[in-house]
């Protein structure tokens, strides 16, 4: 659905948020911010309507949307997002790391859900405009970072099985610690036989909430046993390794092959395509393909594969010491982590934080 609109410069209307919390709140909450549990005082929030495009762009006080109650999201889950981080660098300045791409990944999303495709230019704004009022929530502590997350949903109340006309685009955003409260050390891998994420021509590669919702039952399952996190197999032969609940995938070869499965069911991960890169920067052969399960047991036994991880914007890069199915176990949970798993994510994640340069310009300032 293209949007009529695209054209006019976005005026955004800020209103402070009077309920703002205190210096000593803000203080408490971003000492430990924990995940996703805390928000800052603002959000952004921009209107789409099938005649008038996109409109209406505000930076508004965190709070409450209100919805008719046949907002047609709470129906048939037309909706998407996405997530990406702020980071505070030395200097105090704010950046963020490829934002474009999110805002692309966002437009594929949108294409594949019926709904508008929010410009790039647009998306950015947002972020920075959230930034401009924000800024005291971008942490400064290591390894901190402020969580963005754009999101987008059908708010036409209507009952019928069709593409809403009426469309909210938000950014709200959390500081944002360590996403696993362990730290960098390897996780337990559930395997999901009974469940699959995603089939073929579904929605797998669309940032979309009904595939996390459907992978929740199998996440179950992962900690039931005490597995952090799900492994899901491709739907149509129940073979081959797709991705985590909210991570890729990828295997390191003794030769220092680095592999990670290609499929048009799995979301392309901006952390993976960065890491790729920055490992075939390094002479590091890549190979994109299809990846058995069996490949991965089999090379984990006889050495062949020598380092597993998982990556994606909130952990950044997360060794996988184990991988436990209904009938078999490979690897090692108290092995220690890979050394290229955690070289890569050094180098990664010193750029994100301005310690190192950044030879692919992928950085973007947001308050400036
Ligand atoms: C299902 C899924 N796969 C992969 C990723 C990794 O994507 P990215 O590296 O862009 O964060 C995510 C999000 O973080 C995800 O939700």
């Amino acid at each position: 659905m293209k949007n009529l609109l695209a054209q006019k410069t976005l005026q955004f209307f800020v209103k402070e948020n009077q309920a703002a919390r205190s210096a000593a709140e803000h203080a408490d909450i971003i000492a430990e911010p924990g995940f996703g549990k805390h928000f800052t005082d603002h959000m952004v929030d921009i209107c789409w309507s099938e005649m008038g495009g996109w409109h209406r762009p505000r930076v508004q006080p965190y709070g409450p949307i209100e919805l008719d109650p046949a907002a047609a999201v709470l129906h048939y889950g037309q909706e998407i997002f996405e997530g990406l981080k702020a980071y505070r660098h030395a200097d105090g300045s704010i950046w963020s790391f490829r934002p474009e791409a999110n805002a692309a990944r966002m437009q594929r999303s949108a294409a594949r859900m019926a709904l508008p495709e929010l410009p790039t230019e647009y998306f950015i704004e947002a972020l920075k405009q959230l930034i401009a009022v924000d800024s005291r929530w971008v942490p400064s502590a290591k390894e901190m970072s402020l969580y963005l997350r754009p999101f987008m949903f059908a708010k036409e109340a209507f009952l019928g099985v069709r593409a809403a006309k009426k469309v909210n685009f938000y950014v709200i955003a959390s500081p944002a610690g360590p996403y696993f409260a362990g730290g960098v050390t390897p996780i337990s891998i559930w395997l999901s036989t009974n469940y699959a994420r995603a089939g073929k021509g579904g929605t797998g590669a669309a940032k979309t909430g009904g595939n996390y919702a459907s992978g929740l039952i199998a996440q179950q399952e992962a900690y039931e046993h005490g597995c952090a996190q799900v492994l899901f197999l491709d739907s149509v032969e129940g073979k081959y390794i797709e991705e985590l609940g909210g991570m890729n995938v990828v295997l390191v070869k003794k030769d220092g092959t680095l592999v990670t499965p290609e499929s048009d069911s799995i979301l392309a991960g901006i952390t993976r395509d960065s890491i790729l890169q920055l490992a075939e920067d390094r002479g590091h052969k890549v190979e994109r393909r299809k990846v058995s399960i069996e490949e991965w047991r089999d090379g984990v036994a006889s050495g062949e594969i020598t380092e597993v991880f998982a990556c994606g914007t909130a952990a950044v890069v997360t060794p996988i010491g184990r991988l436990v199915g209904v009938d078999f176990e490979a690897g090692d949970a108290d092995a220690a982590a890979g050394p290229l798993t955690l070289s890569l994510r050094e180098e990664l994640t010193d750029i994100q934080y301005g310690r190192r340069a950044d030879p692919h310009g992928w950085m973007m300032r947001l308050d400036a």
